[in-house]
């Protein structure tokens, strides 16, 4: 693939943050960005490395009107002799066709988006933070640019790369969240966009974070859109239960995200010998073994916390303390595990590592 680079000169680039240990999640963006523009006979040109910039829009763009948009979220590290590792990419790349396909906008050529993200690491390398438990967050994106009011696919894209260097996603870090259960909102129902990775799932989640918040939770859980009964998510993750020997997580039927964490669990997990099952899961069951001692852990798995222990879970007004709300020993092996693959320190049994 054909990329032009256009290096940012010395006014164009920007401070570097001062003390990676006290980076946020979200704030500070790199020195370059990777851009491309879709047009319905042409496909992708004018592939490009530049400095990080304003995108022009029509007020048109379909993308402000409709939200036909997605993204994605990853992550390099830099392991201790300095190179730089990817994990999992090319399900990143997999899934972002996937919610293309789903949004009816034009996919990427997996092999091609290799060549994107090498590139643009290449030209941003020092902004991939030196220290454990900071990386370069990754954001991939796309949107409809096409100047159109009428509803139907547009037949002009952009898609663009940012990166940042990030620091843990929540302020508690790996200390257990409490947790709201939302029986009021959804995020998603079967046969609509939860498993695609849509801006606008995002949009539909914030009303109900911000309840949990104003209650003095950290996170909403969901429950099925249809009866309000069945366990989906957790925040902007997948959530796992470890019922008595059993690692326990909802299965993907369509309004939950395929997450890479997930699936990364799922394996681990079975490759240590713990007993695993992806099955719906009642809201009754889980305060009832929260209650009687059954469910020992809970957690969140994602990208960008990696694994986020529960430590409370507040449903009709009642509050279920998981364990004595410390962290559990499945959810502790898991992080370390997944962390120390990521890093380059622990063995990359399934060659997850690029
Ligand atoms: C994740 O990686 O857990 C997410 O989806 C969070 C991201 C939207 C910031």
């Amino acid at each position: 693939m054909d990329i032009r680079i256009e290096t940012a000169s010395s006014a164009q680039r920007r401070t570097k943050p001062a003390d990676e240990s006290k980076l946020v999640f979200g704030n500070t963006f790199s020195d370059h960005m990777f851009r491309m523009d879709y047009r319905d006979q042409q496909g992708w040109t004018e592939a490009k490395v530049v400095p990080f910039q304003n995108i022009s829009l029509d007020p048109a763009a379909m993308v402000l009107h409709y939200g036909q948009g997605i993204f994605e979220g990853m992550k390099a590290y830099r392991r201790r002799d300095g190179k730089i590792n990817l994990f999992r990419p090319r399900q990143n790349f997999e899934r972002m066709n996937r919610s293309a396909q789903r949004l009816c906008m034009p996919t990427i050529d997996v092999d091609e988006h290799f060549d994107i993200l090498e590139t643009l690491l290449r030209a941003d390398h020092e902004w991939i933070p030196q220290s454990r438990g900071s990386s370069l967050y990754i954001r991939p994106t796309m949107i409809a640019s096409e100047a159109h009011i009428g509803v139907r696919p547009a037949k002009e894209y952009i898609y663009y790369i940012i990166t940042g260097p990030v620091g843990a996603y929540y302020a508690e870090g790996f200390n257990p969240v409490s947790i709201y259960v939302s029986d009021e909102f959804v995020r998603a129902v079967r046969g609509g966009v939860g498993e695609a990775k849509t801006m606008g799932n995002y949009a539909a989640s914030l009303l109900a974070a911000e309840v949990a918040k104003k209650k003095g939770f950290t996170q909403v859980l969901w429950l099925d859109g249809v009866e309000r009964r069945y366990i989906e998510e957790v925040g902007t993750m997948n959530i796992f239960f470890r019922i008595e020997d059993t690692l326990v997580t909802p299965p993907l039927t369509g309004s939950i995200l395929p997450g890479i964490t997930r699936d990364t669990v799922l394996t681990l997990a079975k490759h240590w010998g713990v007993k695993v099952e992806e099955r719906m899961i009642d809201i009754q069951e889980c305060v009832a073994g929260i209650e009687t001692g059954k469910i020992t852990e809970v957690f969140g798995s994602g990208t960008a916390a990696v694994i986020s222990p529960v430590g409370s879970i507040c449903y009709k007004d009642k509050t279920y303390t998981v364990r004595d709300g410390s962290v559990g020993e499945l959810a502790r092996r898991l992080n370390d595990e997944i962390v120390g693959i990521q890093y380059g320190e622990k063995e990359d049994v399934f060659g997850w590592v690029h």
